[in-house]
């Protein structure tokens, strides 16, 4: 709910309220942001001044009390005295920089309109509440709109700005953020989310008492050094206590969020475009869009903000036919084969996938031009490389849903190699500066989407391929990072505008594709997670989370999403082992386990697994099957991290849960393990129980000679022969009791192995070890 009367403005969530006001000089004071308060007690919340502090900068004679320094504030500029991080810079025509943005008016409306140039989220009238508060440059003439989004139910409040040019000379924008809002005390937590390539969403923990802390991306991307999803909270705040802000920009270029602590120890949070290497020029009458940052609060900790953002992005972000429905169950050739496939191998894998339960069969990169390796081909989509694929896209096709697959494909379209046909035809289209050395990455560059021609040229070359009869499903990777920034399309002084063009021009590609194909699920990738962001989530479902399919790095790198983002977003494979990228070996079930509290896949050839693990993946898919929409849908819970990690999936309507726990590292007679629960329904009855397991008999070795009646050697064919046909029983875990047991007092689980005895009361839980657990709500008479 939103009440504004031209001086006060409170922006009510269901649990939450955000306030300011417009000060005698006319800019906007922010006065709070946390749990619901009073809208009449606007006049409490200011910060009560006769003077302002010595060698601070006066905003004008008229009010001796008034330094912007010490203000909080919703938006800010350069030039009148307050120092700390800007929303906007601009150089005007004159070479002057100092803006002074004054209030103006306000609309209120019910329901969110739709940005020109880029994604925002969405909802109907009553999800949403637009605010738009008109600003004006007392110094140039600028208008400045200031808007707010206010969606109740998931507690989030969205914020966007719009500069236009109202004056009647020309200025050139050098920095235009989204938002900006101040913190009334320092030494806040700020919890941000870091990594390179196969080591995705690193949580980090930085206190900031004093100075600036900035968590950005100049990759092109909004990259996997630092995820655009970042929290700011109480340094005591825990999973389920304490105040926790949570920060998101829907964009997916470079983004810069910074948080400030000011000498009078207010913290300001300002997120928005990277001003690096950024600027925008606007004739008169022209307007920049700011792109859309998402705030949510929680005063019950971490817990409660990733429900709040995992509501919003679920609700108000993705969109499509694939919004909701249950996603298939894949199996992706790269680590089946890499490069190194032919259209027979390829059906002998669907094949087996099929047989198992698979639903969906993705070939991977090398389907087209001369790609036999990363050095070539790309471009060349309408060259479908008919060495491998003697029947063509649409034989290969038809082959897959021949078998009852559904048939996907592996797309880069915003790539071309130098060697490629393309590149021959179109050297102009790609990114590098003439007549200068261009650096390299994967040995291919990045198309000018800056220029119109070269997104016209995608839609229709995408189109054709999209148009492949019984294709179902579409990769689109990315796979380099931008260098030597320029584009052959743009005139000099536009220069620092490709960044932010080639997102836009990305944008008119990704909305044009998926209106034109919206029955086709797309997945997005860029070398695992360098591009995962609310922006291509409003076109895409979901992203490849990490080229890392290794369950332990997993456990890091999915938790690390959990904060920001639902598990329907992140894809998450079953793969081979020794793993490809890390040589660890896991048992087959923990890799399912894990893989299963994201988009379930499978990445491996299965022509070549053991024969128990094809059964293992067969039992699997059955299992997933039976609970995937609260696994792919439910809310879910981080119940305990470090050693052992434990994640719950709760379904919306409480009816069931299923409950992960996994073991990095075995603790020598360790003691008891208890599962405490979460969301459960306190006043329903349930029933936990655990799968009923058999483990190989080689897992324990020579120890096997402690109950054998004949010397057995380990390793030796007996102990191969006996291993088959003896399995050693798992332990059971079922009971029956109350949600609020289940969530208070939790479970109690067997015994683990302890090297005194096993039998099956006790859990064989080797090192990465993995349990999953169900809970299903029964009749409360039973
Ligand atoms: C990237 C992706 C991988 C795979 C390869 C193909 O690295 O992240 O999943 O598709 O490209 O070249």
């Amino acid at each position: 709910m939103i009440k504004a009367d031209g001086k006060y403005f409170f922006l009510n969530t269901k649990n939450t309220t955000y306030a300011f006001k417009v000060m005698e000089t006319g800019q906007l004071e922010h006065l709070y942001y946390g749990s619901l308060i009073d809208a009449e007690d606007g006049e409490n919340l200011s910060e009560k001044r006769a003077f302002a502090p010595g060698n601070t900068v006066l905003y004008d004679n008229a009010h001796p009390e008034m330094t912007l320094e010490d203000v909080r504030l919703e938006t800010s500029a350069v030039g009148k005295g307050d120092f700390r991080e800007p929303m906007i810079e601009a150089i005007c025509t004159d070479g002057s920089t100092s803006l002074d943005f004054i209030y103006d008016s306000y609309e209120t409306f019910s329901g969110k309109k739709e940005f020109n140039t880029m994604p925002g989220s969405y909802g109907s009238k009553r999800d949403v509440e637009t605010l738009n508060v008109k600003m004006v440059d007392a110094n140039n003439g600028f208008t400045l709109i200031l808007s707010y989004y206010v969606y109740a139910d998931c507690d989030v409040i969205s914020r966007s700005a719009k500069f236009i040019n109202t004056s009647s000379e020309k200025v050139k924008l050098t920095r235009m953020l989204s938002m900006l809002m101040d913190f009334d005390h320092a030494g806040m937590k700020i919890t941000s989310f870091h990594g390179k390539w196969t080591s995705e969403m690193n949580k980090s923990d930085t206190i900031l008492s004093a100075g600036k802390f900035v968590n950005s991306s100049f990759t092109g991307t909004s990259s996997n050094r630092s995820n655009p999803f970042f929290m700011v909270s109480d340094t005591d705040a825990t999973e389920i206590s304490g105040s926790v802000y949570g920060y998101n920009l829907i964009y997916s270029g470079n983004h810069y969020g910074a948080v400030e602590v000011s000498p009078w120890e207010k913290t300001r949070v300002a997120y928005g475009i990277n001003p690096r290497n950024f600027s925008w020029i606007l004739e008169p009458s022209e307007e920049f869009e700011a792109p859309e940052a998402v705030m949510t609060y929680s005063a019950a900790g971490y817990r409660q903000m990733s429900l709040n953002m995992h509501e919003f992005v679920r609700e108000h972000i993705t969109r499509g036919n694939w919004k909701k429905k249950e996603r298939p169950i894949l199996i992706n050739s790269w680590e089946a084969a890499y490069f190194d496939f032919t259209e027979s191998s390829l059906v002998k894998l669907a094949k087996a996938a099929k047989k198992v339960g698979i639903e969906l069969f993705v070939m991977d990169d090398g389907w087209f031009g001369e790609r036999n390796d990363d050095k070539r081909g790309l471009g060349d989509w309408d060259i479908v490389n008919k060495k491998k694929l003697p029947s063509g896209l649409e034989g290969m096709a038809k082959k897959i849903n021949d078998l009852g697959l559904m048939f996907g494909l592996w797309v880069e379209p915003e790539m071309i190699n130098v060697d490629s046909e393309l590149y021959k035809k179109h050297p102009e289209w790609a990114i590098d500066i003439p007549g200068k050395n261009h650096a390299e990455g994967r040995n291919q560059r990045i198309l000018d989407l800056c220029n119109p021609e070269v997104v016209d040229y995608l839609i229709d070359v995408m189109s054709s391929v999209f148009s492949t009869p019984g294709l179902s499903y579409v990769k689109w990777d990315m796979n380099r990072n931008f260098s030597d920034y320029y584009s052959k399309y743009l005139p000099a002084e536009k220069q620092q505008e490709v960044s932010h063009r080639y997102v836009l021009g990305l944008y008119r590609l990704l909305k044009t594709l998926t209106e034109r194909f919206p029955e086709l699920l797309i997945e997005g990738c860029a070398s695992g997670g360098n591009r995962f962001d609310l922006g291509v989530l409003c076109y895409y479902p979901q992203i490849w989370a990490s080229d890392n399919t290794d369950a332990v790095s997993r456990l890091d790198i999915q938790n690390g999403y959990s904060y920001g983002y639902p598990q329907s977003t992140y894809t998450a494979h079953v793969s081979s082992c020794p793993n490809h990228q890390t040589l660890r070996i896991t048992p087959m079930e923990s890799r399912f386990a894990v893989a299963s509290f994201g988009v379930l896949g499978y990445e491996l050839n299965l022509n070549d697994a053991k024969s128990e693990d094809v059964a293992s993946v067969e039992a699997q898919i059955e299992l997933y099957k039976q609970y995937r929409k609260t696994l792919q849908f439910g809310d879910f819970y981080r119940l305990k991290s470090g050693i052992i990690c434990e994640w719950s999936i709760v379904s919306r309507d409480k009816s069931q849960a299923v409950t992960m726990v996994m073991q990095r590292e075995v603790q020598p007679n360790n003691p008891y393990l208890r599962i405490e629960q979460a969301g459960l329904d306190e006043n329903a009855k349930y029933h936990f129980y655990g799968r009923k397991l058999e483990y190989n008999l080689k897992g324990f070795g020579d120890l096997v000679n402690t109950v054998a009646p004949i010397h057995i050697k380990q390793d030796g064919i007996l102990h191969n022969v006996v291993a088959k046909f003896v399995k050693m029983p798992g332990e059971t875990e079922d009971i029956k009791a109350s949600g609020a047991t289940l969530n208070n007092a939790g479970v109690k689980l067997a015994q683990s192995f302890i090297g005194t005895g096993y039998d099956d009361r006790v859990r064989y839980f080797p090192d990465f070890g993995a349990r999953l657990y169900f809970t299903e709500k029964i009749d409360i008479t039973e």
